[in-house]
């Protein structure tokens, strides 16, 4: 529990399934509270998540943008006029540009659907399934300026099952995604995430590695 619960935009590109986690936790409204939801797209399936939810949407459209900066730009201001303390990229697709980085520092936290550094990119899932790999899973971590890189907070393994293919081994990783990102959101919120170099200390919890 803290004072008050630290006001954060959700950024999305899809469906937005890792938003509805964020807004049932039971840390939403208590540690943290969604502020905003952006999409870069207008079709976003997560933009009628967020009203049903009576958040606060803006659509940042990509295509109006010829330039990184100037979408990111454009990002960070909406997000700071609602007043967030933190982006979450939430199956957000656009990679931003370092002055996001300047504006929301270790305060940018992504979920990525593999164990990184393996099978950075769009692609993640497909990527472990065409590698032959027998475990992949999840990755949230700090954004930095480089693609999938940033500071880990957490990973969590997923088994690859023999007769997986791409959607049925995305749908268990989602799952976790759903439980491990409101966490991660929440301890960030609560001030309880250190970032020392490459490494994030938990204050209230050890760093260990959770395979199911
Ligand atoms: C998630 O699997 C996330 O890891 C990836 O995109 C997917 C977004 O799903 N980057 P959703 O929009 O939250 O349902």
């Amino acid at each position: 529990m803290v004072d008050s619960p630290l006001p954060i935009a959700v950024l999305i590109s899809g469906s937005g399934s890792n938003l509805q986690a964020l807004l049932d936790s039971p840390s939403h409204r208590i540690d943290y509270v969604i502020s905003l939801v952006v999409s870069d797209r207008p079709g976003a399936g997560g933009l009628e998540r967020a009203r049903q939810a009576g958040v606060a949407t803006e659509v940042v459209s990509w295509d109006e943008f010829g330039l990184r900066t100037e979408f990111t730009e454009a990002l960070c201001e909406t997000a700071e006029a609602a007043g967030a303390g933190s982006l979450v990229l939430a199956g957000f697709m656009r990679i931003l540009a370092p002055i996001a980085m300047e504006r929301f520092p270790n305060a940018i936290i992504n979920v990525h659907p593999a164990l990184l550094p393996a099978f950075p990119g769009a692609h993640a899932v497909e990527a472990a399934i065409g590698y032959g790999v027998t475990l992949t899973g999840v990755t949230v971590h700090f954004v930095d300026e480089q693609v999938d890189h940033g500071p880990i907070i957490l990973q969590e393994a997923v088994a690859v099952r023999p007769d997986d293919d791409a959607e049925s081994l995305h749908t268990r990783i989602q799952s976790v995604e759903h439980r491990v990102l409101p966490k991660v959101v929440s301890a960030f919120s609560r001030g309880e995430l250190t970032v020392q170099g490459r490494y994030v200390r938990w204050d209230h919890a050890p760093r260990e590695a959770t395979i199911r």
